[in-house]
């Protein structure tokens, strides 16, 4: 556990870089370099769910835990934002509670993130002691709806720094549909009107794309199948990752 904690020497080029400076060293026993040209580091057994509001995507991480659960495969399940104070913070900015800037919202995600990966009982530590970890949104969600406020290069810069998946599960669903499966929800989040979510949804196509050669598995899934062929499909992708 220490080494997840111990960063480099302090100099004036580390000082504020810590994320950036120590990941060989942190990611040294569990992860590799993807294969791409993009030469990021990619964690083994780490695996994000994605897509727009409404998409499936806690529904497919709760069939695909019970299901490893069964196989005796130690999972751990997860998602962004997290529980924690910086991802209640968002959730309360989320349901309107609270206004902010437009351009503080990657900074919190991205916070958020950091803990999220690097705290104690985080996805670095549950994957350090073999645990699959299914994630419920990650930096690519940070990447389709940050940006329609945002410039794309700064919120990519904000997430660079993060180690990528070993896959990318994307759930493709039209924002009609969508809409309409989350319409009846008690609460309403600022992002859940039909308009923002078709450029998320737009967002997402370019976020995939750019995302093709970085050595992580990328794979999509007709969302407004039945849950349960979803959830087949899924399964016989994982298998020849069982390891
Ligand atoms: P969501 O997973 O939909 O939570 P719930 O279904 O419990 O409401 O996530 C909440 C919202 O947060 C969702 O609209 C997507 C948004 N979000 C971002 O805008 N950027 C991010 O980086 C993340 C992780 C989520």
């Amino acid at each position: 556990m220490n080494k997840i904690f111990s960063f480099p020497p302090r100099t004036a080029d580390t000082d504020y870089l810590p994320s950036i400076q120590f990941p060989d060293k942190l990611y040294h026993n569990m992860a590799r370099i993807g294969t791409g040209n993009q030469g990021k580091i990619i964690l083994d057994r780490f695996i994000v769910f994605e897509g727009i509001d409404g998409a499936g995507t806690t529904t497919q991480i709760r069939l695909l835990a019970e299901r490893c659960k069964q196989e005796g495969i130690p999972v751990q399940t997860t998602g962004e934002p997290t529980e924690n104070c910086i991802g209640k913070t968002i959730r309360r900015i989320l349901k309107g509670e609270h206004r902010v800037h437009p351009s503080t919202m990657p900074l919190l995600f991205a916070s958020d993130r950091n803990e999220h990966l690097y705290r104690e009982e985080g996805i670095l530590s549950w994957i350090e002691k073999g645990f699959w970890v299914l994630c419920d949104r990650y930096i690519f969600s940070s990447l389709a709806y940050q940006t329609i406020e945002n410039d794309y290069p700064l919120v990519r810069e904000l997430n660079d720094r993060f180690p990528l998946p070993r896959i990318l599960f994307y759930l493709e669903v039209p924002p009609e549909t969508a809409i309409h499966r989350i319409q009846t929800r008690e609460t309403k989040e600022i992002y859940e009107v039909l308009s923002f979510q078709r450029k998320v949804h737009q967002q997402y196509r370019k976020v995939l794309s750019a995302y093709k050669n970085s050595g992580m598995e990328i794979k999509i899934f007709d969302g407004t199948a039945p849950m349960e062929s979803i959830h087949e499909e899924m399964w016989n992708f994982l298998k020849k990752f069982r390891y």
